[in-house]
């Protein structure tokens, strides 16, 4: 009996050669992050996480906006490299944009009012958990992805730009595709360095 598909766990991972045919239909992509969007758990079932799945001209639209703002921050000499980086996952199939509902903290926190210096952290967590779910999912239907973070370049005209409630503040970005060519081999710690067992 198998304990955990390893395999499975494995083959998820950090791809950045992504093209932009889908190897699954948009319907059974929506799925995947539908059912994930609905069952990660939670801090007290609160549900703060959104989504923004980018296809086609929003997904295009939402990348040139970040390069847009990373030519006004960044040196004359990481012109060349950062606009491969940013084109890569511009020819990626869409984008995944993640947010946390701010008025739901605000709620949760006056819930509980007990526990309002922790609810910022945890629901950040469970986006984390999220974000991880879709990308374990979409690997599972070979469906290659990255985590991106350009947050602050683009936080303030993202919700703007695809018509989202203000209250939605964006956590990260996930470009997905096919998978051109993958990954280079990682290296692990030893388990024994990260794991104990105590009895
Ligand atoms: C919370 C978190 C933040 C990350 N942020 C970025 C990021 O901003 N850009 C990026 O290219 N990768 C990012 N990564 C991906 C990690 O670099 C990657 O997961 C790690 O090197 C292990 O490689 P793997 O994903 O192929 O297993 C992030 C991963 C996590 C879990």
């Amino acid at each position: 009996m198998k304990c955990i598909e390893q395999d499975s766990l494995s083959r998820r991972r950090s791809v950045y050669k992504l093209n932009s045919h889908l190897p699954i239909s948009e319907n059974c992509f929506m799925e995947t992050v539908e059912a994930c969007v609905e069952h990660c758990p939670t801090p007290f079932n609160v549900q703060s996480a959104r989504v923004a799945v980018l296809f086609g001209k929003s997904h295009k639209l939402f990348w040139q906006s970040v390069w847009e703002a990373l030519q006004a921050v960044i040196g004359s000499k990481q012109i060349e490299t950062t606009k491969k980086k940013i084109d890569s996952f511009a020819n990626a199939a869409g984008t995944i944009l993640f947010f946390e509902e701010t008025k739901a903290l605000m709620a949760l926190k006056k819930q509980f009012p007990q526990y309002a210096h922790n609810m910022k952290i945890w629901t950040q967590q469970a986006n984390g958990m999220l974000q991880y779910m879709i990308w374990q999912g979409l690997s599972e239907n070979e469906v290659g992805a990255s985590l991106q973070h350009y947050n602050e370049l683009v936080e303030k005209s993202v919700n703007k730009m695809f018509d989202l409630p203000k209250t939605w503040e964006l956590v990260a970005q996930m470009p997905f595709g096919a998978i051109e060519s993958e990954p280079a081999a990682k290296t692990f710690l030893p388990l024994d360095e990260r794991v104990r067992v105590l009895k």
